[in-house]
């Protein structure tokens, strides 16, 4: 019987619960053995399989170095927010922002922005928190796989919000119409949230997604589903560059944001809870808030953010991010906001 790498560790770990380990010479270390066992397990959760044995040894290795800072982070940082396994936990850092992110593009955001005074306004004019999944404005968590296209998913969950707020219905919008068709934008190489709501405008309005489903790579516009779009926007506006008026736009509709990436591994591996901050990396990314609260466990304020990486990844893919900490807010958020006007 021939058996491979992780299927004799395998068959070890079983030997060494029936009291005969002693018996075998070079038998892995326990902790070994229980990171293989968990390897497996989770490349059954996520249906990971690798092409050979080379390869799934390679990516072995870098889920066990995840797990480990992963584990040693949760016990030793003290911070308002967990990291934990999810469906990038054998890529390395580099490979999971070349997943992702596109380099080109992946420059700090021009500071255009001038600074603004942070004002703290009272929070009694609008609601303690708000969830807009519960006013039935967001539709499911998206998986924009290897493209560089959260612009796209960013500034669709806005539409969509805002669609659904006018019109009462949520209809699940085409991201692949703006990756195909906005040739302002760079499709899976990145686009610009504020061009991608005036190309909405300009051109008649977004496709369901029924119609013009998601591919995740660029292919050349498909004018001949372009005929019906479901939703239509008038304009956008850029959210002034505050806490107070972010706060505003979102008790109005979800709202498209920019921020800047930090340490990628804490971004990665993000699990739960509320993410404060380290966004010093030079990459960026684009999300949609979709709702704000207050952790009784933390005692902090935070948003709550619509992501395009899958459920796997955070809460259910979705994350909070912490509100109220300083002028530009967590990883500049409060600084490239902007809405759809419908
Ligand atoms: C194993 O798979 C990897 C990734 O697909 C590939 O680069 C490598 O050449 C393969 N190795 C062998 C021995 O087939
Ligand atoms: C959204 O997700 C829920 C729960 O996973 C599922 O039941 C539902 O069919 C999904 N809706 C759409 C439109 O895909
Ligand atoms: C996006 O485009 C707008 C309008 O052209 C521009 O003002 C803004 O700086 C751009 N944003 C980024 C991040 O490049
Ligand atoms: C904003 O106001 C709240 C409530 O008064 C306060 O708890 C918080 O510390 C203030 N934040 C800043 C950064 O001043």
């Amino acid at each position: 019987m021939v058996l491979n790498f992780h299927s004799r560790l395998v068959v070890l770990a079983a030997l060494f619960l029936l009291g005969a380990w002693e018996s075998l010479s070079a038998a892995p270390t326990l902790e070994e053995t229980s990171f293989i066992l968990r390897h497996e397990r989770w490349m059954s959760l996520h249906g990971r399989s690798y092409k050979n044995e080379t390869e799934k040894s390679k990516r072995f290795t870098i889920f066990k170095e995840n797990v480990k800072f992963i584990e040693k982070f949760n016990k030793v940082s003290g911070r308002s927010f967990k990291l934990g396994t999810n469906k990038f936990t054998d890529l390395t850092k580099e490979e999971f922002r070349a997943t992702l992110l596109n380099e080109e593009k992946s420059t700090p955001y021009p500071k255009t922005s001038k600074p603004t005074s942070f004002v703290n306004e009272s929070l009694a004019e609008v609601p303690e928190s708000l969830d807009w999944r519960e006013q039935g404005a967001v539709t499911n968590i998206s998986v924009q796989g290897k493209c560089d296209s959260a612009w796209a998913f960013a500034v669709v969950a806005a539409v969509e919000g805002i669609t659904k707020i006018k019109t009462g219905q949520l209809i699940s919008l085409s991201e692949q119409q703006l990756i195909d068709c906005d040739f302002n934008n760079g499709g899976c190489s990145g686009g610009n949230r504020t061009e991608a709501f005036q190309f909405i405008k300009d051109s008649g309005g977004l496709m369901a997604e029924s119609d013009y489903p998601y591919e995740g790579v660029e292919a050349s516009c498909n004018t001949q589903t372009l005929s019906n779009p479901a939703a239509t926007i008038t304009g956008y506006q850029e959210v002034e560059a505050t806490e107070s008026a972010l706060l505003a736009a979102v008790t109005n509709q979800p709202v498209s944001v920019g921020i800047d990436l930090g340490q990628l591994g804490l971004f990665q591996h993000y699990a739960t809870g509320i993410f404060d901050g380290d966004c010093g990396s030079g990459y960026r990314h684009d999300m949609t808030i979709i709702g704000y609260g207050t952790s009784d466990e933390y005692g902090i304020d935070y948003w709550l953010v619509k992501n395009s990486w899958g459920i796997s990844w955070g809460e259910s893919g979705y994350m909070k991010m912490a509100r109220g900490i300083n002028a530009q807010g967590v990883c500049n958020l409060n600084t490239r906001a902007s809405y759809p006007i419908a």
